[in-house]
């Protein structure tokens, strides 16, 4: 337990959010008092419209804010899309990329993934690298084979601890109420940590693996304890700063 990276408890909002939801953020930053601070980072990832007042606002804060998806190039005729610098410049710290809802709708590949998570980088911004099965896959039992291609092929080149986080996200566990059992939390955390240190040798011990999928108040205590895994990554329980305190408050 003792040389294990400071968990980090962060909200993808999806999308959801007008700009009065910004008042949750203020009561998270003051929620996130300093004993919870010494314990845990807090991460908001808004809808990219918010992305710019969500970091003016957590000014005087210890909240970061991210974005939910960058594209792979800086700038360019690519309508629709935000690139890793604009999140930078509007105040953003983080970007999630290769959540399980773009890989599905916009059919990124890991090598896409990739690619965006090495714009995150190029930006200075820290890459929150999403894997997980789908219920059909762990039912064939080809849950660790695929978590592991997803690790290989999106890690960014030049990720170290610092500038990369894992995020572990049964498909089938997000938005539905169903959890894997903390067993399976464990193994599959265990074989990211070690295909992790295959890739990047002494590094990989510093790195976060978040668990998310259905991460709420009254499951966050029995998920947050389980070995390897370094925060979560919340969905629907992220949107009021009441259920997001909460999970937090797992780390008081
Ligand atoms: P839920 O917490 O709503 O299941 O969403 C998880 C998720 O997809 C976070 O990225």
């Amino acid at each position: 337990m003792s040389n294990r990276p400071k968990p980090l408890v962060a909200g993808n909002w999806k999308m959801n959010g007008l700009r009065a939801a910004l008042k949750e953020l203020g009561e998270m930053g003051q929620g996130h008092d300093a004993a919870l601070r010494a314990k845990c980072d807090l991460l908001i990832c808004p809808p990219a419209h918010l992305v710019y007042v969500a970091a003016a606002a957590a000014i005087g804060t210890r909240i970061a804010i991210g974005g939910q998806d960058c594209h792979a190039k800086a700038s360019g005729a690519h309508t629709g899309d935000i690139s890793a610098e604009m999140l930078a410049d509007s105040g953003a710290t983080f970007c999630i990329v290769g959540h399980s809802e773009r890989r599905a709708d916009h059919g990124e590949s890991n090598a896409a993934v990739k690619a965006k998570a090495e714009a995150a980088l190029r930006a200075g911004l820290t890459a929150i690298v999403c894997v997980g099965e789908t219920k059909d896959e762990r039912v064939s039992g080809k849950t660790l084979a695929v978590v592991r291609r997803q690790v290989r092929n999106s890690l960014p080149d030049g990720a170290s601890a610092a500038n990369t986080v894992i995020a572990y996200e049964p498909v089938w566990a997000i938005g539905t109420g169903l959890t894997p059992t903390v067993a399976d939390v464990a193994e599959v955390h265990a074989d990211i940590r070690r295909t992790l240190k295959s890739l990047m040798k002494g590094e990989a011990a510093g790195v976060r693996i978040l668990y998310g999928g259905s991460v709420k108040p009254d499951n966050a205590k029995a998920l947050l304890s389980v070995d390897n895994v370094d925060g979560a990554l919340v969905g629907g329980a992220s949107l009021k700063a009441a259920d997001f305190l909460a999970i937090a408050a797992a780390y008081r």
